[in-house]
């Protein structure tokens, strides 16, 4: 689509042109920036895009989904446009060089299914592709991206979904350890199936409240005498200190759910659906009651596909809003979403 769009717009022919995955995080929220271990899974859903470099110091960018042609200098700092991330990736590979670009998402705005990762990650392979610049492995694109989103665009995000979208194709999970970056790629059992629903709430990670969470842990952190949450045991949330309530609740979070996130690549390893699922529950819970994050929509959502017969279900992503994951038997798949879609009003069908 992005090929057609480029096309209609700027007369000619792209010079690279590419596909990169959205991501649905199946377990371990918020601990991507605590040294946690988490589990996401590239979507069927994603980012294409088409680029050409120009003799001009502009960007002119066109989407499939917003009205217009923006054009941007690449000296530009981020104003909440859609178009930052595109931009930002772009001054990042070449801080003078102008571009033709078309961008088209299959991935929603703002539901945690990481479109901005997508972005920022498609263009910096393409436009380094473009400029015949070496390859870069995916870990390599993806804390450039991750770097792109902290300083350029102001959000304190982990580097979960950059690594997620730069390095698995549609339907691959990965176990990644976000100390050294070390990951091993999984395969999801066929029968197992993850249905992706948008609770119809709109979230923003630089709202502040990401940051907030982020800065409450590294606090905990520290009194803990640990440089990363999750590095500290179960039974330091038992032992006399001097955390407060809320950081009291939040590490309990980090660390509870470094704990389920190794717990459900152990119960994938040993296909147990049903082990599995209950952790993705308890994560739930643990969102809602230690790290209030979720909203009273999303929970709902989340008891709804459970009673209809999901063997597991959670909100999926940097929370606030956004989408929800279910764990259904394959078997059981058609059937499931038809009793869920009729009881659960907002939600809409994802992937
Ligand atoms: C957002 C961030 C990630 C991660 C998740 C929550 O998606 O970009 O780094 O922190 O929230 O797990």
């Amino acid at each position: 689509m992005s090929l057609k769009l480029f096309q209609e717009t700027f007369g000619e022919a792209p010079a690279v042109s590419g596909w990169t995955p959205g991501r649905v995080n199946l377990i371990g929220e918020h601990i991507d920036y605590n040294g946690g271990a988490v589990l996401p899974m590239a979507l069927p859903l994603g980012v294409d895009m088409a680029l050409t470099p120009i003799e001009d110091d502009l960007a002119q960018i066109v989407s499939a989904q917003f009205e217009g042609v923006a054009v941007r200098q690449l000296s530009e700092t981020a104003s909440h446009q859609w178009s930052d991330y595109i931009l930002g990736a772009l001054a990042q590979v070449s801080p003078a060089q102008g571009w033709h670009a078309a961008i088209d998402s299959s991935i929603p705005f703002g539901s945690g299914l990481s479109s901005s990762a997508a972005v920022s990650v498609g263009a910096l392979r393409l436009a380094r592709e473009a400029l015949h610049l070496p390859k870069l492995s995916a870990k390599e694109i993806a804390l450039t991206a991750q770097s792109i989103e902290n300083n350029f665009i102001g959000v304190p995000c982990g580097v979960m979904d950059q690594m997620a979208v730069s390095a698995l194709a549609p339907g691959e999970a990965m176990l990644l350890d976000t100390q050294t970056l070390a990951f091993e790629q999984i395969a999801i059992p066929e029968d197992w199936c993850f249905v992706v629903h948008h609770s119809g709430v709109h979230r923003e990670l630089s709202d502040g409240r990401y940051a907030e969470r982020r800065a409450t842990c590294f606090a905990a952190a520290e009194k803990l005498g640990v440089n990363l949450l999750c590095q500290a045991p179960i039974s330091a949330l038992e032992i006399e200190n001097n955390l407060t309530d809320i950081e009291r609740q939040r590490a309990a979070h980090a660390i509870t759910e470094h704990a389920r996130v190794i717990a459900a690549k152990a119960a994938l390893d040993q296909r147990n659906l049903s082990g599995f699922g209950k952790l993705m529950i308890e994560s739930h819970a643990s969102m809602r009651d230690d790290f209030d994050i979720t909203t009273p929509a999303i929970d709902q959502l989340v008891d709804v596909s459970v009673e209809c017969g999901a063997i597991g279900a959670r909100m999926t992503g940097g929370g606030f809003g956004g989408c929800i994951v279910s764990l259904v038997d394959a078997g059981h798949k058609e059937s499931w979403r038809k009793r869920f879609e009729e009881r659960a009003a907002g939600a809409k069908f994802i992937c």
